[in-house]
């Protein structure tokens, strides 16, 4: 396995464990159903993983507890949620989060 992979474990592993012990987990889960994804929904995904610190997750939303599998704001979208629960309405949904001030702010909401 070459150098990189390893150190990008090591730090993966050493900021899970950060996160285990302070036992605060954060979470975005960005919506990529129908209505977002033509919004820039995958955008907006690829752009909070690669700004969010390690000690927050995310993830693609799962909403398949929903009749329409997804937030239901299909029309502002794309739609973030921060601190939420997979299969739950529980979090604060953050509308419109399209360009990269847009995803700094809703990482600000987590400080
Ligand atoms: S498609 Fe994203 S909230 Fe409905």
């Amino acid at each position: 396995m070459p150098l990189r992979v390893w150190l990008y474990v090591l730090a993966w592993s050493a900021a899970s464990a950060l996160v285990m012990m302070s036992g605060t987990v954060e979470r975005l889960e960005v919506c990529q159903n129908k209505h977002c994804r033509k919004r820039g929904g995958a955008t907006t995904l690829k752009r909070l993983q690669e700004l969010a610190p390690a000690t927050v997750s995310v993830e693609i939303a799962d909403m398949s507890h929903t009749e329409h599998g997804c937030f239901d704001e299909c029309t502002m979208g794309p739609n973030v949620r921060v601190n939420g629960a997979p299969q739950t309405d529980e979090g604060r949904v953050v509308n419109g989060v399209k360009t990269e001030d847009d995803a700094r702010r809703v990482l600000q909401l987590l400080a």
